[in-house]
């Protein structure tokens, strides 16, 4: 874990790396990226009978904001990198962007707009255990209970996966980061939360993709890293999980409210009003996740009638660097 973690996406050069060489088209996480995005587009359609309020803690550069652009209700990308988050309006990322501070409490925008969908992607593994629990800390404090909606978060180096041959020997001063489900695990019930489902993306990794097989690899790959069963074995795993504490009796409540700034406001998503219109607003109690898990969603007790006003949002006036 690295103590200097959120400084490394403060600097000039960090989003322009990230997007132009990590996300090139073509690459190893773009194209990890591609197979998360068709899954995550499916499984929201699924999990939610009403096009839920997104919410996506260290956002960067709006990667899984984009993702479900068209499916959510509102977004909001959360980071304290101005950098990243300025990139993340470059691209076009159809959500309000936040520039948020280093630690102590994050508040949402959205007063019990339920339901929710809340994201933490390609963070838990290198952000030093702070941080990691402020991840947590904030999706427990959108996510109230268990008709409030779901939890999606990414490990990009499980420690049960072929990846962990890479793991430097004792003496090697080589950073290497691995995370197993089990630190999940215990992440998420120090939070209340119960995990639901697994969902792999790849078996493999990096230099898989490079000759001599990378021309077969991605293909192969693609074919065999969905299978549910081979999740727990991936080296790059999203974890579905809802919260089973209501506040109240919840020692994760979120502290005081505090102001955050928006920054390069979006276009406005528009919900997919067509889509849902033949819709019964009954609960998708057992919606089925494309992983072929049964997921238990959101209940329509829980949610704001259709068309529902929302609440006022609170902003500061401040704007991103
Ligand atoms: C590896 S990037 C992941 C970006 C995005 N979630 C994705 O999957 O493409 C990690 C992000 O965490 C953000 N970050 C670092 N420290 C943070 C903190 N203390 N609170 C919130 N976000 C932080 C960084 O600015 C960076 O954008």
């Amino acid at each position: 874990m690295r103590s200097d973690y959120t400084e490394i996406f403060r600097d000039e050069g960090a989003a322009e790396q990230y997007e132009s060489d990590n996300y090139r088209p073509g690459s190893f996480y773009s194209q990890v990226s591609a197979r998360q995005r068709d899954w995550l587009r499916a499984f929201t359609e699924t999990a939610f009978d009403v096009p839920p309020v997104h919410h996506d803690f260290a956002c960067g550069t709006g990667r899984v904001l984009r993702m479900l652009e068209g499916l959510v209700r509102e977004a909001h990308g959360y980071d304290t990198s101005g950098v990243m988050l300025a990139r993340a309006h470059e691209l076009d990322t159809p959500a309000e962007l936040h520039v948020i501070e280093a630690d102590g409490p994050v508040a949402s925008t959205v007063d019990d707009e339920w339901p929710a969908l809340v994201t933490c992607f390609r963070l838990l593994l290198n952000a030093p255990r702070d941080l990691r629990e402020r991840a947590l800390r904030f999706a427990a404090g959108i996510l109230r209970g268990p008709d409030s909606g779901l939890l999606i978060l990414e490990n990009h180096g499980n420690a049960s996966s072929l990846r962990h041959l890479r793991r430097p020997r004792a003496g090697s001063d080589r950073r290497f980061a691995e995370l197993g489900h089990d630190e999940v695990a215990a992440l998420l019930h120090r939070y209340g939360f119960e995990l639901l489902t697994m969902q792999g993306f790849t078996m493999l990794t990096q230099g898989f993709y490079r000759p001599p097989i990378g021309w077969i690899a991605p293909a192969l790959d693609s074919a065999v890293s969905r299978r549910g069963f081979l999740a727990s074995r991936a080296t790059n795993v999203l974890y579905v999980a809802r919260r089973l504490l209501r506040n109240g009796r919840d020692p994760a409540r979120v502290p005081a409210v505090v102001v955050i700034a928006a920054v390069a406001p979006g276009p406005a998503i528009a919900a997919p009003a067509a889509r849902r219109a033949g819709r019964s607003g009954r609960t998708a109690a057992a919606a089925r996740a494309p992983c072929g898990a049964a997921i238990p969603g959101p209940s329509a007790a829980s949610r704001p009638a259709r068309g529902a006003s929302c609440p006022p949002r609170r902003r500061s006036t401040r704007r991103s660097p």
